[in-house]
This record gives C-alpha cells, sequence and structure tokens, in this order.
C-alpha cells in the first residue's frame, strides 16, 4: 500500500517537475541569419524548438517537407517532437542559404546516452565512477539504462536506495546512493537482497556471465543448489534478451566495490 502511494506521488512529480525527466525540448536560435546550432543531435522522443531572435521574419522548413513552421515573427517560436530516427536537413523558406540538420538518435543510440547521462550528466543522478578497463562503453551505459531506468534494482539492492537529501519520494531533488549502491542488504520479511558490486576478481554478485542468465532465467540461487530466489523479480527480467541480459551484467561488472550495510544500517 505504502508503494502504491509512493508510486502515485512520483508520477505527480513527473507530471509537474519535467525536469527529472529525460524527454528534452532543445532549443535552436535563429540569429544573424543562422541556425544556432546549425546542427544537434537528440535523443529519440526529444523536442526541438526554433525561437526567431531575429528582428526579420523567418521559418524552419524540412527540405523534405516533414514540418514547415510558417513565418516566425521576431520573437515567435516553433516546436517540433521528433519521435523517428534519423538525419533531417532543413531551411529557411524566405532565406535558402540558411540551413540546419537535426540528427535523432535511434532507440537504442537514445539508451545508451541515457544510461551514460544518469551517471555523467549534470545534477547526477548516480555519482560514481565505473571502471570501464576491458569493457565495451556503448554495453556499459546500456547496462546502465536498463538496471536505472527500467529495472529498478536499487529499490530493492540499495539501502537506503536514496542519498540523504535526495529522496524524490520527499519531494528533494533525485539522486541514488551512491555509498551502497547495489551493495544488498535490504530484507523482505526473511529475505535478503544480495551485494550485486563485483567480488575481487571483478564478478559482479560473484557470479560468471553463464550464472547470471541462468538465475535471472530460472531463479536458481547460484549460492544455494536447489533453492529458488524469492522476492527477486527474475520471472520478469528473465523475459529479457540476451543483449540486455549480457548488458546489465557488463554494467554491474563496472560499478564500484561497496559493502552491505549492516542490518541496523538498513531497517
Ligand atoms: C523487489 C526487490 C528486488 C528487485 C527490484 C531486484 N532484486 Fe535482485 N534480489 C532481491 C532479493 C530479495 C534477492 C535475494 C533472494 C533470495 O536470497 O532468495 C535478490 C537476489 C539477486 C541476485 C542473486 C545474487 C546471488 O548471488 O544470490 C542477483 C544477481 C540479483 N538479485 C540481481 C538483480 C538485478 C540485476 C536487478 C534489477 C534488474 C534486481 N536484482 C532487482 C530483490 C530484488
Amino acid at each position: 500500500m505504502i508503494r502504491k502511494y509512493h508510486a502515485f506521488f512520483a508520477l505527480i512529480l513527473l507530471l509537474f517537475a519535467s525536469n527529472l525527466s529525460f524527454a528534452e525540448t532543445v532549443t535552436i536560435n535563429i540569429k544573424d541569419f543562422k541556425f544556432q546550432p546549425d546542427n544537434k543531435t537528440i535523443n529519440l522522443g526529444d523536442s526541438v524548438k526554433w525561437l526567431n531572435q531575429d528582428s526579420f521574419p523567418h521559418t524552419s522548413t524540412a527540405n523534405n517537407n516533414l514540418w514547415d513552421s510558417a513565418n516566425l515573427l521576431s520573437g515567435a517560436s516553433f516546436t517540433r517532437i521528433f519521435d523517428k530516427a534519423g538525419k533531417f536537413i532543413y531551411h529557411c523558406h524566405i532565406h535558402p542559404g540558411m540551413t540546419g540538420t537535426v540528427i535523432v538518435r535511434t532507440a537504442e543510440q537514445t539508451q545508451i546516452k541515457i544510461g551514460k547521462d544518469i551517471i555523467t550528466a549534470s545534477p547526477k543522478r548516480l555519482p560514481i565512477k565505473l571502471n570501464l578497463a576491458g569493457k565495451n562503453a556503448d554495453q556499459v551505459y546500456l547496462g546502465s539504462y536498463i538496471v536505472n531506468a527500467q529495472g529498478g534494482c536499487a529499490d530493492c539492492h540499495t539501502c537506503p536506495s536514496y542519498a540523504a537529501g535526495h529522496d524524490p519520494y520527499k519531494g528533494e531533488s533525485k539522486q541514488f546512493n551512491a555509498i551502497s549502491y547495489l551493495a544488498g542488504g535490504k530484507a523482505f520479511g526473511p529475505f535478503v537482497s544480495a551485494n550485486l558490486t563485483p567480488d575481487s576478481t571483478g564478478k559482479p554478485a560473484g557470479v560468471t556471465l553463464a550464472e547470471f542468465k541462468e538465475l535471472m532465467r530460472t531463479g536458481n540461487d547460484p549460492d544455494v543448489p536447489g533453492n529458488t530466489l524469492q522476492v527477486m523479480p527474475w520471472p520478469v527480467y528473465g523475459m529479457m534478451g540476451d543483449r540486455d541480459l549480457e548488458a546489465i551484467y557488463a554494467y554491474l561488472g563496472s560499478i564500484p566495490q561497496a559493502t552491505q550495510p549492516l542490518p541496523s544500517a538498513c531497517p
């Protein structure tokens, strides 16, 4: 019940605080007879707002006629959402020498970018340092996207889930708890979430990739053969394809080692 309220308040927050969302509106200024910047790469689903700051009218008109702002007087703007990947070239209908390009990332490129931004962009949602040595960075950032933006792994595997003063359920700006990030230790009745951070050999949760895929798909406890993992939503996660499970594993192998908080610190 409490969780349900949390989800409800999180939704309200998302609706009213657009800065919590990763879908952006990117502004391209029309100034001095130029589109500024004239070349912009955005995420799939982002919007572009063309804002005319010249004292002359201009337009934003797609070369393939996909959009046309009509005449924008000084101070006027035109906004368009980009829900298809690709390269879009446009010009000003009145001054055809003025041209610009919008490049829209594919769905996968967008996930990789968001997964990276969670850790590196400002404000940092997760201030950790990844160890990318010997890793495919794009695969790791895709894993970050799945773990942090889809899987909700930190909900159960980080205690407390959010940094002090950064708990979104209290209306504070969101930041994951980096100190015991994914170190486990949350109790669900008799079941305690596992430490997912790398062991001394770099294996996340101390398991090999094959063991990881096996436990995510079957729930077989790697530590206690014959035991089925409880609470852990493996019946859901097990439906992911190999690409995604391998990305999660690569990501978990690159996060900092952390020790499980004491049960007293983690009620
Ligand atoms: C609803 C809470 C919850 C969520 C969400 C959750 N887990 Fe778990 N997880 C647990 C619990 C509890 C255990 C221990 C279960 C047991 O011992 O029976 C566990 C165990 C595990 C284990 C087994 C480790 C071992 O060595 O035994 C792995 C790996 C794991 N989780 C990975 C993940 C990943 C990756 C995600 C996100 C994609 C995730 N979990 C999300 C609760 C959760």
